[in-house]
């Protein structure tokens, strides 16, 4: 149940123990916890939640991989200045720039897939849209190693499974593997690269720090977006007349994306550890245990959203979802996200109007993440 929280049913206790993690539902509590960071600290964020054989171990440190705390899993004194220079990066008005030319890539791959659904192809909107534009947006705002996006792609892939699925030993070496070769060519642009790298080697941070850094944003900056994009068009093509509407202006593009964060949000946990013993809702929780905030469970709190299950743009409260985090350590990349969303919402809403759904998208298990594999489209008979 913990590795496919997307799925569960309604009947989730306020907080619970499974497996050893203390699972927290309603939005209030995970509210508090994330803005908490001195009791529920950051620190275990990108703990692998699968134990690793010393094997994988070994793989990895043969490829001096280590992951130092940086941004997410930083709850230490070097936190804000990295934090500071990713979001400078990112600044808003450097995202608002980029929606004109994001609109056109955007409108040129939909061109695409329309010529091939008239033709009676099959498409795949998250191989042949979703895929790799949020990497194609991310270079434009932070210098990134040239690698191919088909191995940035891997690499993000492997490594979300290595530290967040419950994978085999045997799965964690090869996954060890991959994630080692990445992060040796992560090193060299470290090193020497341009851009937010040099920043933070400028800022006196280590070489360590700078790869960790890098490797938290590659992982972070793009495979969540690719993710949400294929979820939300997903949730557009099965809701009854929503896509024919978003196309004719009768919904905000906005109310679209924010609900779809709300309901189908690609980060449906995050984690925090408890600093010393404590109390959760009455519950006794001793220190150093694995707090699994169920983010997504939380967007659909009753007691927050009149509609809590129901996809319903503009509804009040929908922007009260917890889907970014909160506090000290919320997502840097929210408002990106939100632009791509909409640039992708507006663009594919008449194509999706005149589709229909041949398969949709399959996650596998994982703590965390929503990894969709492909979405398959045809035009509607
Ligand atoms: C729909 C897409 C996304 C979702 C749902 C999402 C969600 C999250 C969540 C839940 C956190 C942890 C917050 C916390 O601990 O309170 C986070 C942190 C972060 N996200 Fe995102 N994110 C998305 C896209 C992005 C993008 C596009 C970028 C950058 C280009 C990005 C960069 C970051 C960074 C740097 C952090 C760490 C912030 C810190 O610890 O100070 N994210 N995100």
């Amino acid at each position: 149940m913990l590795f496919r929280t997307w799925e569960a049913g309604a009947d989730a206790a306020d907080v619970a123990f499974v497996d050893g993690h203390l699972l927290v539902s309603r939005h209030a509590l995970v509210k508090r916890i994330l803005a908490d960071p001195a009791l529920f600290r950051p620190d275990n964020a990108l703990d692998a939640v699968s134990p690793m054989p010393v094997a994988a171990l070994r793989i990895l440190a043969g490829h001096g991989f280590r992951l130092p705390p940086t941004l997410a899993n930083n709850h230490g004194a070097s936190h804000p200045a990295i934090r500071a220079a990713v979001a400078s990066a990112l600044h808003p008005a450097r995202v608002a720039a980029l929606q004109p030319w994001l609109t056109t890539v955007v409108a040129g791959r939909v061109a695409g897939l329309r010529s091939a659904l008239a033709s009676g192809s099959t498409v795949d909107v998250y191989a042949d849209l979703a895929a790799d534009l949020p990497l194609l947006v991310l270079s434009r705002l932070v210098d990134l190693p040239p690698l191919g996006a088909d191995v940035v792609k891997e690499f993000t892939r492997a490594a979300l499974a290595l530290f967040w699925a419950p994978v085999s030993g045997e799965r964690q070496l090869e996954l060890a593997e991959t994630v080692g070769r990445f992060h040796d060519a992560l090193r060299t642009f470290a090193a020497s690269g341009p851009g937010l790298v040099a920043s933070l080697r400028a800022a006196g941070h280590p070489t360590e720090v700078v790869i960790g850094a890098l490797f938290f944003l590659l992982v972070a900056g793009q495979e969540t977006t690719s993710q949400f994009l294929t979820l939300l068009m997903h949730r557009i093509a099965v809701t009854s007349g929503l896509a024919a509407a978003i196309a004719a202006g009768e919904v905000k593009v906005d109310d679209v994306v924010e609900e779809g964060l709300r309901l189908d949000t690609p980060i449906v946990t995050w984690r925090r550890v408890t600093a010393h013993d404590t109390v959760v809702a009455d519950v006794p929780v001793p220190a150093g245990t694995s707090v699994v905030l169920w983010l997504a469970r939380a967007g659909r709190d009753p007691d927050v959203f009149g509609a809590p299950t129901d996809f319903v743009p503009g509804q009040p409260a929908s922007r009260r979802h917890l889907s970014f985090g909160a506090g000290a350590h919320r997502c840097v990349g929210a408002q990106l996200s939100r632009l791509e969303a909409s640039a992708v919402v507006s663009g594919t809403a008449p194509l999706l109007a005149e589709a229909e759904v041949v398969r949709a998208p399959w996650c596998p298990d994982n703590l965390s993440f929503r990894i969709p594999d492909t979405f398959l489209l045809r035009a509607a008979s």
